[in-house]
Order: C-alpha cells, then structure tokens, then sequence
C-alpha cells in the first residue's frame, strides 16, 4: 500500500482552519480553499461561501504564511523538507530498494513513486507523480512512478508481489478494478520496463514499519546523480510540470 498518510492532510486542513479567523481579523490576505476543495473536504454540490472579505481586505496570491516556505528557487530536496515531510513511507520504499541491491535508478523511483499523494492530491496519484518528474529524470523512471498506479492491483508471485491485504481492508473483498486499469495492465505487463515498475510494488508494501526511519540525506547522492534539478528551480522553469510544482509551493492562492 501506498498512500502517506490521511494525518498529512488533516494536518493542513486543521491548521488551516485554526489560523484562518486570525488571518480574517488581521486584515491578511484570504486563502483559498480549492485544493481542500478538490481532496473532497468540501460537499461538491453545495455553492461555494462568499469570501469573508473586509474592506481592505485581498486574496492570497502568494505565499501562504501557514505553510514552510520554499526558497525563492526550490530544489527536490526543498519540497521534501517543506511540504512532503516527514515522507516517511517513500524513503522506507527507496531504502529497502537499496538494501535489495537495486539500481540507483529503481531506488529513485521508490523515493518519488508517492510524492504527488504527500504534497498534492491522491486521487490518480502514480500519474500525477510522474508527470511531476517526468522532465527532470530519466524516461524509465516516470513511466515506472506512473505504471505502479495500475500494477498494485495486479499480483506477481514470481516477482515477490502478492494483492495486498490492506487492500482488502481499505477497499472490501468485493472490490474490482475498473475496466481502464484492466487495460492499462495488459498494456504494461509485457513493456520492456515492467520490472521497474513492479519493483516500486515490491518495495512499496512493506514499507510501513514504524520503527525504521530512514532521513533524506540518505539519498541526496543518489538524487543528486538522477534528478535534473533546474536552476530556475521546480516551478520557474516553463517546463510541462512546473504548474503542478508551483501550485505545492503555493496551493491557496486564489488564482
Ligand atoms: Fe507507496
Ligand atoms: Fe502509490
């Protein structure tokens, strides 16, 4: 199983709640909502309340003052302390990928096969991901991120990966994968990179253990090594992702 934590959100939600009367009566700027909108936190079908804006009074359109800020260049290793900590889940993953004696580029994968669910939205989040680094890593590498969306839900004994029980338990017995991602195996399992993407699967189950806890500087060399970091930093550089980078650095501005 994948999927951080539901505390990870909540926590933003409830900070932002806590902090925003003190935003309102000071006169700071109004937050959005719109990605506590989209997480579901709200009821779809209900029009949106009109902003409790006081005369004088704008809406975010920068940084929001609840949030770590990034550097005015944020690097990988920038969004990993500031907005996808403490990423414990992900850096178990690339660990036990290191330890199995897998490439660099494998350990990678694990490292950033989460990272859309700890710092933007869950929902499709494989997909997210890799669009997020499809740019700066090698191709095998994002397809891999995105692949491990579907192949979760696919046993491969021979690979060392069974369907989870959690699942089982997040999703009930009867639980069926739609149709696309039926498709979408068929596709993958016989690409010439099925076994990248499978081994983000095999490390990615057990990597829920409390007691280890692996810290970023673990894998700085290998970040280093692999990921094209820009100078411009993630989110400035015009490249197909940096809207989806700038949107977590700065995920209540208004527009
Ligand atoms: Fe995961
Ligand atoms: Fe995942």
């Amino acid at each position: 199983m994948t999927e951080g934590t539901a505390a990870q959100t909540k926590t933003f939600s409830e900070r932002a709640d806590e902090l925003e009367h003190e935003q309102i009566a000071a006169l700071d700027p109004i937050p959005s909502k719109s990605v506590i909108y989209l997480s579901g936190e709200r009821d779809p079908t209900a029009p949106m309340p009109p902003g409790p804006q006081a005369p004088g009074q704008y809406f975010l359109m920068g940084h929001d003052k609840r949030l770590r800020r990034l550097p005015d260049r944020p690097t990988l290793l920038d969004f990993f302390q500031h907005r996808f900590f403490p990423a414990t889940h992900v850096l178990q993953s690339a660990r036990l990928a290191r330890l199995a004696g897998h490439p660099e580029k494998i350990v990678l994968a694990c490292l950033l096969h989460d990272i859309a669910i700890m710092g933007f939205i869950r929902c499709d989040h494989g997909y997210w991901a890799a669009e997020m680094v499809a740019p700066y890593v090698d191709e095998e590498i994002s397809w891999a991120i995105r692949a491990h969306q579907v192949l979760r839900f696919f046993p491969d004994p021979a690979a060392g990966y069974e369907y989870p029980e959690q699942y089982i338990r997040l999703f009930g017995e009867g639980y069926r994968p739609e149709p696309y991602i039926g498709r979408a195996y068929e596709k993958l399992r016989n690409h010439k990179w099925y076994m990248t993407a499978r081994l983000i699967t095999v490390n990615d189950i057990y990597s829920f253990d409390r007691n280890v806890k692996p810290v970023l500087e673990d894998f700085t060399d290998i970040i280093g090594r692999h990921f094209r970091q820009p100078e411009e930093g993630l989110g400035f550089d015009d490249s197909p992702a940096a809207h989806i980078w700038r949107t977590i650095n700065w995920p209540t501005r208004f527009l």
